[in-house]
């Protein structure tokens, strides 16, 4: 069977750097929040753009969580979301205190810009949004919208490691970046770990407060914080991987152009890149009839599918119990929950392998 994703894989092609690299960790005799984690918080930063600051925190929700607290969201704050957006990204405004306000997607996935006006009140404070399954999302606009009614900007950038729009990166383009560097990120760790991102310093020694109980310096507490903090292991692994990152992007980028040329069959819709976007294709993501029709024929050939994710956020029972959402609110959101399909898709695949998933795509006859 052809994997979804098989993370051994990737460990495999640096083994060597992340074996070294862990006994370095070991015999170094400190653990959290040391040398590699500041080491790994220059070179992120450095790598993502030109003044941008890193807190390296212990994993993508509790950078969503303490980079809106620290950018000063508050209590009954709302915030603007794209509805077919991750539960993560809503979890965090929400233990932030803030209100996920949903809005529907544009047809490449992205948060529409052209929704925001209409789900803007008094009490709005920013939009959040995500650069979905690796590809930034059109930014001229939406910086438009938020300057022109005040808003911040926030970018959930779990899913978008140096995706970038006209040239700069993601996580550079409003008031604060969130990352995750779950392992089957395209920059993951082998464990937890997220980042927070800003040109704004002052957010990101906040950042850097609110991961350690609040504390300023030890035993001396200013904010009421919580634990959250990277250990030395993840980001000393996260350093081996951030070094690889070019030849990375370009492997996924080599499979995607495969499929996109390969695969021809009408009953599949492809993934559009919209003009200007740059695609690190953490997911390849297809649009079918008959999801589960379609899911069978490729898992009986021996190639392995997912949904990412079958239920949007503000449909999951603790949304639904909370908030009073209900079905049939964005039906574009609903559509395309009903009918994605993510094919196999990570740091290394043969040209055989690649080969079987188009092929297997292209026999698929649907129902007919
Ligand atoms: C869009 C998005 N936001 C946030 C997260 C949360 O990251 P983590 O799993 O590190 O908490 C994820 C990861 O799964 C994600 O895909």
């Amino acid at each position: 069977m052809i994997p979804v994703n098989e993370l051994i894989r990737g460990y495999n092609l640096y083994r060597d750097e992340y074996e070294a690299r862990a006994i370095e960790v070991l015999r170094s005799g400190w653990y959290i929040l040391g040398r590699q984690v500041e080491a790994f918080e220059k070179e992120f930063a450095d790598a993502l753009g030109d003044g941008c600051y890193c807190a390296g925190v212990d994993n993508g929700l509790n950078a969503i969580r303490l980079g809106l607290q620290a950018a000063g969201i508050s209590v009954g704050d709302e915030i603007i979301v794209q509805a077919n957006g991750y539960i993560a990204t809503i979890l965090g405004i929400i233990q932030a205190g803030g209100k996920p306000v949903f809005v529907e997607p544009d047809e490449y996935y992205q948060l529409d810009a052209e929704r925001i006006a209409d789900a803007i009140t008094p009490r709005t404070k920013g939009v959040c949004l995500t650069h979905l399954y690796g590809m930034a999302t059109r930014m001229d606009r939406v910086l438009e919208v938020c300057r022109e009614h005040d808003l911040m900007l926030f970018e959930d950038c779990a899913q978008s490691h140096f995706a970038s729009y006209r040239g700069t990166n993601t996580g550079l383009f409003g008031d604060v970046g969130f990352f995750s560097f779950y392992p089957t990120k395209n920059l993951g760790g082998c464990g937890d770990g997220g980042g927070v991102v800003s040109r704004n310093k002052d957010i990101i020694d906040k950042v850097k407060v609110l991961r350690n109980y609040g504390s300023d310096v030890r035993y001396h507490n200013i904010e009421i914080g919580i634990n959250s903090r990277l250990d030395e292991m993840q980001a000393g692994f996260l350093r081996v991987k951030l070094s690889h990152m070019p030849e990375l992007i370009a492997n996924r980028n080599h499979i995607a152009d495969r499929y996109l040329s390969g695969i021809t069959n009408p009953l599949v819709i492809l993934p559009k890149v919209a003009e200007g976007c740059n695609h690190i294709w953490y997911q390849f993501i297809v649009r079918v009839d008959d999801q589960e029709g379609f899911r069978n024929f490729l898992k009986d050939a021996g190639v392995a599918t997912d949904i990412s994710w079958k239920v949007p956020p503000y449909l999951q029972p603790c949304m639904i119990d909370k908030y009073g959402y209900r079905r049939g609110m964005f039906p574009i959101t609903e559509a395309i929950c009903d009918s994605i399909v993510t094919l196999p898709m990570m740091d290394v695949m043969s040209e055989e392998e690649i080969d079987k998933v188009i092929e297997t795509v292209n026999m698929y006859k649907g129902n007919s």
